[in-house]
């Protein structure tokens, strides 16, 4: 057990070795102040990963669903049944009812959305679409996942990037996001939910404190979109990317940009590709014109089988929608933080309900160890450095942080 526990809690831990056969019991577990509901109807069902596995990593990887298995298997028949033709009709068509149904989860106006295959490349799409000659800074801070501010870093000489600093790992004060930027800054880039911390940042603010500065404002919303609700209008945020890969549950290979109406035609990225030419189809190789809507934001062929996967993905984060998501995991985040606590872990979280969404950090000497001993007992979780996250979504009960509380504390 080497997840640090919280010297200071005043329970009596339940789990030490003198109580292991008794931790089972159900009279062992706090009366915990969240009870989560049981879910619309079984979708746990339709994720197997359970059948054999507690599952509290989707923060790193969404399950897979069923649905997302039969889109696939859809998109093989037809490659092999009709090939290329394919292309024509019900391809094409997947891909635009992608970027249409992308849009709705994040309240984004048609038009506003391009596909890619990773945060990367959208990421490519608005640096290589900016003009760093009177604006050479952008803002990030230090709790953002690598991929931000490396687009960025790559651009070193051309740009100067200036990092926030967290002071409690948590989150960052908007004041000091507003020290940071000044009338130099053609960005600021900056995470919607933190990925070391589950805290929630107020987009809103950071977008006023932006363009009060005349800056614009892009947000990667890979944490957020799917698990919280998304409102890119409302928000007033200049560009937003998010993808398959976690709470949306596409898996792997799939991802998109949303860019502001009012921007898309003045960006002319300088790195593109034939997706995005208003003509793709007459190949002309000496001119080249740019989609009018934010297609001229995408590069290359999108990947066709990840695509299929996110739309069954999409089938379910839709049915359920956003806000009955996010008042589910609001509970079980609740019992989560109770149960760990109660059993005298420490844990890693925003102070303010409200401000934590469904990533739980504990604090621990020995997360890769943690993580293992963990999946020995087929209960997948996730290491960072100096904490264990467990990132429950829709389809968890309490038991499954039963589960998880009593392997880690377990000698
Ligand atoms: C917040 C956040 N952004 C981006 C990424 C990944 O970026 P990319 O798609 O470039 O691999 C991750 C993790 O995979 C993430 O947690």
């Amino acid at each position: 057990m080497a997840v640090t526990p919280f010297s200071v809690w005043p329970l009596p831990r339940p789990y030490g070795s003198r109580l292991r056969g008794l931790a089972a019991s159900p009279i062992f577990f706090p009366m915990s102040a969240a009870t989560v509901p049981a879910p619309p109807r079984d979708y746990r069902a339709e994720f197997p990963i359970f059948r054999r596995s507690v599952y509290l990593n989707s923060c790193s990887l969404g399950a897979l669903c069923t649905r997302s298995r039969a889109r696939v298997n859809e998109c093989l028949d037809l490659w092999e049944q009709r090939g290329a033709a394919a292309w024509y009709d019900v391809w094409w068509e997947a891909l635009a009812s992608l970027r249409r149904r992308y849009g709705l989860v994040i309240g984004a106006p048609p038009g506003t959305v391009a596909l890619h295959s990773n945060i990367s490349t959208a990421l490519t799409a608005v640096a290589e679409s900016l003009d760093y000659r009177l604006r050479r800074r952008v803002v990030v801070t230090s709790l953002e996942f690598p991929t931000v501010p490396y687009q960025w870093l790559a651009k070193a000489g051309e740009v100067e990037v200036v990092v926030v600093e967290s002071p409690d790992g948590i989150s960052v004060p908007l004041e000091a996001i507003e020290r940071a930027v000044d009338g130099k800054t053609a960005l600021v880039a900056t995470s919607h939910v933190f990925f070391t911390s589950g805290a929630i940042q107020d987009i809103r603010a950071v977008a006023e404190i932006a363009h009060r500065r005349g800056a614009l404002l892009l947000v990667d919303g890979y944490q957020a979109a799917g698990q919280l609700p998304v409102d890119v209008v409302a928000s007033d945020v200049d560009f937003y990317c998010a993808g398959g890969l976690k709470w949306l549950l596409g898996g792997s290979g799939v991802a998109f940009l949303y860019a502001r109406a009012d921007l898309i035609g003045g960006l002319t990225p300088r790195a593109t590709g034939w997706f995005a030419h208003r003509e793709q189809f007459r190949f002309d190789p000496r001119s080249l014109s740019l989609h009018a809507d934010a297609r001229r934001l995408e590069a290359g062929t999108p990947p066709l089988l990840p695509v299929y996967a996110q739309l069954g993905g999409l089938d379910v984060v839709e049915e359920l929608g956003p806000a009955e998501i996010r008042r589910r995991t609001i509970r079980l985040v609740e019992d989560l933080i109770d149960q760990a606590q109660w059993a005298g872990l420490r844990t890693k979280i925003a102070a303010r309900p409200d401000e934590r969404s469904a990533i739980v950090m504990l604090t621990s000497d020995d997360p890769a160890g943690d993580v293992r001993r963990l999946a020995d007992a087929s209960i997948i979780a996730d290491a960072r450095p100096g904490h264990v996250r467990l990132s429950p979504y829709f389809y968890n009960v309490a038991d499954d942080h039963r589960a998880a509380i009593e392997r880690l504390t377990r000698d």
